[in-house]
């Protein structure tokens, strides 16, 4: 019996079987997290005092997100992400020192090419343009050489390549290996907020509890590189709409960046531009993998 299962719980002999059931798991930590889950969904269904009607009601949603679920959407991440789990296991595994992690959300694309380091995601679309660049360091400061960026945001119209056919799939998403130094820029364009998929049971349970449907916008980024515990985060430019009422709980203090009037000639040429820009300056910091064992 695991350490976390106290008494009071095992006075019901359905929880304390139910519980008991898991512990010839031949992997201990299945035994301690099945354990745990019965533990608290039990304590939940008594607390509640749960109705058949309402049990049913909960299974129907279980069963319309498995419909609606496949291989480009998945409806129980979603529900994962409203319902602050997706968050509240970023915050349990975070590494300490390092930058914080946040959602990895359903557009992240394992196929976005590798461009150069300083390359142009703009192509001509429309959008305010932001110089996005930093460094990759450790939790010392100290520059982590051969690290690499996977990128992606939103187009202006505030939709993903995945939602709009219009777009090619590889905009706006790209992925980078960073210099000796641990730096990388490239130009993209200021993103915006958007709403979750709501045409599922996700977006009844929103809506029946008159909660908001928006994200407020972010860069969606992954930092990895050898022997560095890998960072799923994202960038929230500051005063963007919704960003102290994210729906899936993914905005931390150290994720706010600002958006400010960029006026170096270096990068204008560099990037051709002869209109006002911005830019956005951040350096991620990783944690070492044997820090984590
Ligand atoms: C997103 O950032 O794209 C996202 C994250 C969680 C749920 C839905 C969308
Ligand atoms: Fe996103």
């Amino acid at each position: 019996m695991n350490q976390h299962i106290n008494k009071e719980h095992l006075n019901n002999p359905v929880t304390r079987d139910a519980i008991n059931s898991f512990s010839n798991a031949t992997d201990p930590r299945l035994a301690e997290v099945m354990a745990l889950l019965v533990k608290h969904l039990h304590a939940f269904v008594s607390e509640s005092n749960l109705s058949k009607a309402e049990w049913l009601k909960g299974l129907e949603f279980l069963t319309a997100a498995a419909q609606i679920t496949d291989h480009e959407r998945n409806e129980f991440s979603l529900f994962s992400d409203i319902m602050g789990i997706s968050s509240m296991v970023d915050v349990v595994s975070q590494p300490p020192g390092g930058t914080p992690s946040s959602v990895l959300g359903p557009f992240h694309n394992h196929d976005s090419q590798i461009q150069p380091n300083g390359c142009d995601l703009t192509h001509g679309q429309p959008g305010e343009r932001v110089w996005l660049h930093g460094r990759v360091l450790d939790v010392h400061q100290k520059p982590i050489p051969n690290a690499q960026i996977d990128f992606w945001q939103n187009a202006d119209n505030g939709l993903y390549p995945a939602q709009d056919a219009a777009q090619d799939p590889q905009n706006l998403r790209c992925k980078i290996h960073c210099d000796a130094q641990g730096g990388f820029n490239l130009l993209t364009i200021r993103p915006h907020p958007y709403t979750v998929p709501t045409d599922g049971p996700v977006g009844a349970l929103l809506a029946a509890s008159n909660r908001g449907i928006w994200r407020p916008a972010h860069f969606h980024i992954i930092v990895s590189a050898p022997g560095y515990v890998g960072l799923v985060t994202e960038l929230f430019p500051s005063g963007s709409a919704y960003i102290d009422n994210d729906t899936v709980f993914g905005v931390r203090p150290g994720l706010i960046v600002d958006v400010k009037d960029c006026h170096n000639q270096e990068v204008a040429k560099q990037f051709g531009l002869t209109q006002p820009f911005k830019e956005v300056a951040f350096d991620f910091s990783l944690v070492p993998q044997s820090s984590t064992t």
